[in-house]
């Protein structure tokens, strides 16, 4: 047990991005409710996730965290959970392929439902609306009712979220996730006359593949390569959920937040004396910790030393979102922060929440360049400064939807109104997430070149 602390001590604390809900016998009831439902997940699985997180902050694993903004009730079939799932298989495979370490998968799925708002209030033809904050607080549509925040949408939540891990847990070990099969998928993409440069990569992984058949390794004898670890994650925001789901672990004693494998804390609830941080400093679980433009070196050191005490290893991923062109102002200072403090910790990029413009045709959209600047920033920089790249934070989806701009199979301004379905803000789709993969598996060989060139 964290010494001194209770899951709900985060209450006394200053709170943000958090609904004031109209009727605090309702809210009472679900809190109850939810206290008696299983917990998602077990702090032995979180523990497994740890672990292989402290092999990411020294370079032996990779982590590929993504999934949608925000998921939805109206979105939620077994159709879209098994095409995120599906992409990020392929993307794994393609990432292993450069890395030559294990991909550790971590989806933003299964509780990513709370979303932090810029504003409390939004105009929709000019009618001014409490904003929406993600289907398990209020709802989307533009009308006063729904955009109520109603505590009874968490037991909502909670049964998708439970069917969605349920879902991934058999895909992961039913035979869906076979490396054979995800392979000749994403052979598929790189068949695209415009993906040449990608061509190479997947013979090379079909080549490893026939190899490894013939010397008789094969998903038969070989477990590993029929079944994947796959995990869950969402930020820990509507903390009235977390705690009713925090349970302890009877092993350690310690306290693991049961909604999710890993919680992250966002770039608008870091506040070192805040409500975010009080609650995840005290559970077992890997801490994500969104890092922006705004994040003072000072602000990191005393977050590493609330959330990460014990300087243990996979305990903190920090999820830098800076926006292309900006991450050589903010990455170097916040890695000296890092160093000063002799702390371990994961960098991982999210290429997503620095780069959100507003389309001419009013859409919020992403252009696939500047996700791909960043990234390509990203691992300059820890060239430079001689750190680890550890990961990649992405929102994506499986679909063929038209959320961000560019890529291979082009989707423009013009074409965003095409299939626009996000709940929140705008994901690559399933072709531009993997060619996002290939191009970070680019980066990825380039690194491990050099090095190995530094080392003879
Ligand atoms: C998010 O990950 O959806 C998000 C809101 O990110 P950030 O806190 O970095 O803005
Ligand atoms: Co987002």
């Amino acid at each position: 047990m964290t010494k001194g602390w209770n899951k709900s001590d985060w209450r006394a604390k200053p709170r943000v991005q958090m609904p004031d809900y109209p009727d605090a016998a309702n809210l009472a009831a679900v809190e109850a409710q939810l206290a008696k439902y299983p917990p998602l997940v077990f702090a032995g699985e979180a523990r497994k996730l740890k672990k292989q997180l402290a092999l990411a902050a020294e370079g032996k694993a990779f982590l590929l965290q993504g999934g949608d903004c925000a998921e939805s009730f109206s979105e939620f079939s077994a159709d879209n959970i098994r095409d995120t799932f599906r992409v990020m298989l392929q993307m794994a495979v393609v990432l292993t392929y450069g890395a030559k370490v294990p991909v550790i998968k971590v989806g933003r799925m299964a509780g990513q439902f709370a979303k932090p708002r810029s504003a409390p209030t939004e105009v929709i033809d000019g009618v001014e609306y409490p904003s929406y904050r993600g289907d398990i607080i209020n709802g989307f549509d533009a009308n006063m009712e729904a955009r109520l925040p109603d505590p009874q949408r968490m037991l909502q939540a909670y049964t998708q979220a439970a069917a969605s891990l349920n879902l991934l847990r058999a895909f992961s070990t039913g035979g869906f996730a076979d490396i054979h099969r995800v392979h000749s998928w994403t052979l598929g993409f790189a068949e695209h006359d415009k993906a040449e440069r990608y061509r190479e990569i997947s013979n090379r992984i079909s080549d490893a593949l026939d190899f490894m058949n013939a010397a008789g390794v094969n998903s038969e004898n070989a477990p590993t390569l029929s079944s994947v670890d796959f995990y869950t994650s969402h930020e820990s925001l509507l903390l009235e959920y977390e705690e009713a789901l925090a349970r302890v672990d009877s092993i350690t004693g310690q306290v693991v937040a049961g909604s999710g494998h890993m919680i992250w804390i966002g770039d608008r609830t870091r506040q070192p004396d805040g409500a975010h941080v009080e609650f995840a400093r005290g559970v077992l679980n890997p801490i994500g910790l969104k890092c922006g433009p705004t994040t003072t070196a000072d602000d990191l050191k005393v977050l590493m030393a609330k959330l990460n005490p014990e300087n243990e290893a996979g305990r903190l991923t920090l999820i830098a979102r800076f926006g292309a062109g900006k991450v050589g102002d903010n990455l170097p200072r916040l890695i000296k922060a890092v160093q000063e403090e002799g702390a371990k910790v994961v960098w991982s990029c999210d290429p997503m929440h620095g780069n959100t413009i507003k389309a001419a045709s009013g859409y919020k959209t992403r252009p696939f360049d500047s996700v791909l600047r960043e990234v390509r920033e990203f691992f300059q920089i820890h060239k430079a400064e001689g750190t680890v790249p550890g990961g990649v934070h992405f929102e994506m989806t499986g679909k063929d939807v038209t959320e961000c701009t560019g890529g291979l199979r082009a989707v423009t301004d013009e074409n965003l109104s095409d299939r626009y379905h996000t709940a929140c803000d705008p994901r690559l789709n399933a072709s531009q997430s993997l060619e996002l993969a290939f191009l970070v598996s680019e980066e990825l060989s380039a690194q491990r070149n050099a090095a190995q060139r530094v080392a003879l």
